[in-house]
């Protein structure tokens, strides 16, 4: 595919040029490709509210018989939630429109499918009539099989009648394997197929991007004017670090890249790149991002043409953490004496099984502390475990699974080392009752969700000095440790060997602490924002359709 590099650039190119220099002629050609869209996906449209309308009415009557728990917990909208969530006027809450959700891997069950579920789920709280609708391109699951895995992997119980998925057939254009050369470019140009691809199924009266296709939103916009955009970033395209690092003595794989003759062709290249992402940053309506780095970045990209656009008010661009499950996990997980015996001296590490989630090294270092002299004396007479839990994806992720077997194998770890691939909610409860210490050695994450599960859960974590767990979540809690920063296999070694042999009393007052530390990110929160957030997008909605 190599080859295509150059027709991508031009075409790239020209789009841009007709954005700065011609924007009336783009327009309005948008605007009869719009308007044709929307009469062809017409009937599509008609028979998917019809078939939610049918579906309520089943769903309805099968409950009227047999009202079970789980369905009273449903119809439980909570005000005050929304009521505090938007100050000024609300949308109403008969709003009844489509919400389309951008979201092409949405089976991969990850954090940024966890938003993904969470968002549907306030969304459809809020407004019970209106319809959530995913466009994703995973064609070997249906609706059944995805709300059971949302059900079973995050605990999240969406409604069915109202959330329904369309499939995408070009979804090959957004990998990176697709793009072997100008990676950038080309899977930006294939988030645009993508969505032309979306809307030739159905066009939404909102749409929202939860995976970072912001060429997706504006081709909508340019498309559909009327139809109000909202992204959330999880992670900028581009960013100021990635331009920073071609610089000699810059850091990460791009380091000391832009010397010489290709070098100076990279940074051309990043910095059209960079100023043609700011540009298209600006075209959407409502931002928020999963993080304070991430808004940073973004504000730094987006802001100078948002504000030039007069897009900028009191909460553009808005932090809206992801939800962790920290209530479920307190209700579920006890921590005090009692439960305190239920524990073993196990070490769990839940990730997904990716290189850059560095098993090997949790690996090397757990069989460094076996071979240390082993003497827990809050644990006599138990001998440690390492479970590692994580979703395996695909092939790749297999063959990864059955590498890590074999180096366990090899460091004469196989009968101390667990693997749980693809755990259900349930199972992933179980192990944190009964494990002391969690672990995580990715370097710079910006965040660390499950880090913040490990805490809610009381055990005491033994992280990578760098990143989100250093910075945010591993902390100091009423001047104590909630547990150990680490960087090589040593280090990783001597924090297992700390965390496992603090005394009785200083143990459970540190799971205490640990789970004080995971109050400040809760589902509750990330509920009040998107909601603020989302109630933005259902009254410019209104707005523009009454023009
Ligand atoms: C894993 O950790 C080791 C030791 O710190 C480091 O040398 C290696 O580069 C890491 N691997 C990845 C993929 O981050
Ligand atoms: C935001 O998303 C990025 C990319 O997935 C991730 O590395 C980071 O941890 C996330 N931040 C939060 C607060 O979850
Ligand atoms: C974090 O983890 C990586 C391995 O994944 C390691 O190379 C690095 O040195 C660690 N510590 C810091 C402070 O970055």
């Amino acid at each position: 595919m190599a080859f295509l590099g150059f027709p991508i650039l031009f075409t790239l190119l020209s789009l841009a040029a007709g954005v700065y220099y011609f924007p009336a002629v783009l327009h309005g050609v948008g605007a009869q490709v719009g308007s044709y869209l929307r009469r062809s996906s017409h009937t599509r449209r008609e028979l998917l509210l019809a078939r939610v309308a049918s579906e309520q009415q089943t769903y309805e009557a099968k409950h009227k018989r047999e009202k079970s728990k789980e369905d009273d917990e449903w119809e439980e909208v909570e005000p005050s939630t929304v009521g505090s969530a938007v100050n000024g006027g609300k949308a109403d809450k008969d709003w009844s429109g489509i919400v389309g959700f951008f979201h092409p891997f949405c089976n991969a069950g990850g954090g940024g499918e966890r938003v993904l579920w969470a968002a549907i789920r306030a969304t459809q709280k809020r407004w019970p009539d209106a319809v959530c609708v995913v466009y994703t391109g995973d064609h070997d699951v249906d609706k059944p099989a995805i709300l059971k895995r949302v059900n079973d992997r995050f605990n999240i119980h969406l409604h069915p009648p109202t959330v329904h998925f369309l499939y995408l057939t070009t979804r090959h254009y957004v990998l990176a394997s697709t793009w072997p050369r100008f990676t950038l470019l080309g899977q930006s140009l294939g988030s645009i197929i993508l969505a032309y691809d979306a809307f030739t199924l159905l066009v939404p009266d909102i749409l929202i991007d939860t995976m970072g296709y912001a060429f997706s939103l504006a081709l909508s916009t340019l498309l559909f004017p009327s139809v109000p955009t909202g992204a959330y970033v999880h992670y900028p395209t581009i960013s100021t670090d990635m331009l920073d690092s071609l610089n000699a003595g810059g850091q990460g794989v791009n380091a000391g890249a832009g010397q010489g003759y290709r070098g100076l062709a990279k940074r051309q290249y990043w910095n059209l790149f960079a100023a043609l992402y700011s540009k298209i940053g600006s075209t959407i309506d409502v931002v928020m991002t999963n993080a304070t780095w991430t808004q940073g970045h973004i504000k730094s990209l987006w802001g100078p043409y948002r504000n030039r656009k007069n897009k900028m008010t009191d909460h553009d661009i808005d932090v809206v953490f992801p939800p962790v499950a920290v209530e479920d996990l307190e209700k579920e997980v006890a921590v005090d004496e009692a439960s305190e015996k239920q524990r073993g001296p196990y070490i769990l590490y839940i990730a997904q099984f990716r290189p850059e989630k560095n098993h090997t090294l949790i690996l090397q270092a757990f069989a460094q502390f076996l071979s240390s002299d082993l003497k827990l004396p809050s644990l006599p007479g138990q001998r440690p475990k390492l479970v590692l839990i994580g979703s395996v994806r695909d092939s790749d992720d297999a063959t990864r699974v059955y590498k890590l077997r074999l180096l366990a194998h090899e460091l004469h770890i196989k009968d101390d080392v667990e693997f749980v691939c693809d755990a259900t909610w349930p199972q992933m409860l179980d192990w944190m009752r009964r494990s002391s210490v969690g672990t995580n050695a990715m370097w710079n994450e910006h965040f660390g969700i499950g880090v913040v599960e490990y805490q809610a859960a009381g055990l005491v974590s033994v992280v990578n000095n760098s990143g989100g767990p250093k910075l945010d979540i591993v902390i100091d809690i009423d001047g104590k440790p909630t547990g150990f920063h680490a960087s090589t296999a040593d280090e990783y070694a001597e924090g297992f060997r700390k965390a496992l042999s603090l005394g009785k009393e200083e143990t459970i007052a540190m799971r205490r602490r640990a789970r004080k530390s995971a109050l400040r990110f809760t589902d509750r929160g990330f509920d009040e924002k998107w909601l603020a957030n989302m109630d933005r997008l259902v009254r410019l909605q209104i707005a523009r359709a009454a023009k």
